[in-house]
């Protein structure tokens, strides 16, 4: 049995960390911050997952070994697999800032007592796995330490808001190694213990690294792409939730991210597409792929307040109501949201914006203090006296909406649909304008 420790405890350590404690393994999540492993310690999580938190109070109850800790030390000498999943954020310069992933190798090389497989889970440029390695020996021959270790570039795959279901029912596993006896010990803590037979990949340090990056940038490049094709459906009277399928049935393109909406957002794919070009423009080399990708995505956001300033006659003195601020369903993550970067700018254009979603409410008013919105506290208050009503997330909560109650209680019966939720003429009967995306 591996004794395993996960040193960052933010959304994928956590997830790691619960489900591979849940297959019995006996895990340790090491974090910085106190009050974060404190509130971890008695089964309060600082993100909204669904079915994380009953998976850690679960482990917690029923004694098995998922402990929390600020002690790297004890963590590092109890175990023998050390996974790194701390935060990779962007720099001012588009690079990746690996402040905390080199920090993670100093004190591994510190701490470390025999033989270490140790696997990176952050998402990390190509070339950084080896530079880990390089700390590492390095920090060990500073010491006068003689252990042995072995790195694994190991990224994943999970998506918010399903991180559970995909950590154990994972399309593929990735491992990236240079040792075949550690990379065969990280493929039988995934498949021994997983019920599923994913496919498992072995590829070198930067092949594995380089499949990460280029999977995000590939999925948001089928975004960009579908809602520049939404564009033109809209021009040209076609419609593109069934030009979508049409292109989907072909299984070369596949059903998969091909839905239109108001641009993709989240931790990841601008970050990574922003990276991917930037580690690009290192080696001299201008992917102006990439590019485009960011350009489209940022020029939708702009596409869809134009939108909305059509619908509501005007934005100056009007009242818009947005349904949603996480950036998908399922989470109360705010990062890179579209619909966050809608309510923006409607309130820079002088808007009265009020503003409604499930779970992310509290990390808008964190994040934006300053912005001048009106929370509402349901759907139907939310809309109320409102010149548009704007569904910018499509939350389960707002796919059953009583449009006839809506029709009753708004000032002017105006509804966006940017994620193409409802059938127009479905919205249309209520006597509401309707506009989705890439149809009418
Ligand atoms: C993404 C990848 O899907 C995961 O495989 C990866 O592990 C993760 O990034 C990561 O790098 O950690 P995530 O950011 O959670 O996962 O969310 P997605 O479900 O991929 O959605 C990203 C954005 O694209 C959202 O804003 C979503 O609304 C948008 N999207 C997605 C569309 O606009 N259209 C689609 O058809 C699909």
């Amino acid at each position: 049995m591996h004794n395993i420790t996960i040193i960052g405890a933010g959304y994928v350590g956590l997830v790691t960390g619960a489900c591979l404690a849940s297959l019995g393994m006996p895990v340790q999540c090491y974090d910085i911050d106190a009050g974060k492993i404190e509130c971890l310690s008695k089964g309060l999580l600082p993100i909204y997952e669904p079915g994380l938190e009953s998976l850690v109070s679960n482990c917690i109850r029923s004694g098995k070994k998922l402990d929390f800790t600020t002690d790297l030390r004890k963590a590092v000498e109890s175990s023998d697999i050390l996974f790194i999943t701390v935060n990779t954020p962007t720099l001012e310069n588009s690079q990746c800032d690996l402040t905390h992933v080199f920090e993670a190798a100093t004190s591994i090389a510190q701490y470390i007592n025999g033989y270490k497989i140790i696997i990176v889970k952050s998402t990390v440029p190509v070339g950084t796995c080896r530079q880990i390695s390089n700390i590492i020996s390095n920090e060990l021959a500073r010491l006068g330490k003689n252990h042995s270790f072995d790195i694994i570039s190991n990224p994943e795959f999970l998506r918010e808001g399903s991180a559970i279901q995909d950590f154990f029912y994972t399309d593929r596993i990735v491992i990236g190694a240079e040792n075949k006896a550690a990379a065969d010990t990280v493929k039988e803590i995934y498949t021994g213990n997983l019920q599923c037979c994913s496919p498992v990949l072995v590829t070198g340090l930067e092949s594995a690294e380089m499949v990460k990056y280029a999977s995000n940038s590939f999925l948001a490049c089928k975004i960009s792409f579908i809602n520049e094709i939404a564009a033109i459906c809209e021009c040209c009277g076609a419609d593109i939730t069934q030009v979508a399928e049409g292109m989907g049935l072909d299984s070369r393109i596949g059903m998969h991210f091909l839905k239109p909406g108001p641009g993709f957002g989240g931790s990841c794919f601008p970050k990574d597409v922003k990276a991917l070009a930037g580690i690009a423009e290192g080696y001299g080399v201008e992917l102006g792929l990439l590019r485009s990708i960011l350009k489209v995505n940022d020029e939708q956001s702009e596409r869809m307040l134009e939108k909305i300033e059509k619908a509501a006659g005007g934005l100056e003195g009007r009242t818009i109501a947005v349904l949603g601020v996480a950036f998908k369903p399922g989470t109360d993550d705010i990062r890179y949201s579209p619909a966050v970067s809608i309510i923006r700018s409607l309130a820079t254009r002088k808007a009265t914006v009020r503003v409604f979603d499930p779970k992310a409410m509290g990390n808008l008013k964190k994040e934006f203090p300053q912005l001048k919105l009106h929370y509402g506290k349901n759907i139907y208050s939310t809309c109320r006296n409102s010149d548009c009503i704007v569904l910018a997330t499509e939350w389960d909560e707002f796919a059953d909406l009583d449009f006839e109650k809506l029709k009753s209680i708004v000032r002017q019966p105006v509804f966006l649909d940017l994620r193409n939720v409802y059938q127009p003429s479905y919205v249309k009967q209520f006597g509401f304008y309707y506009e989705g995306v890439g149809r009418k």
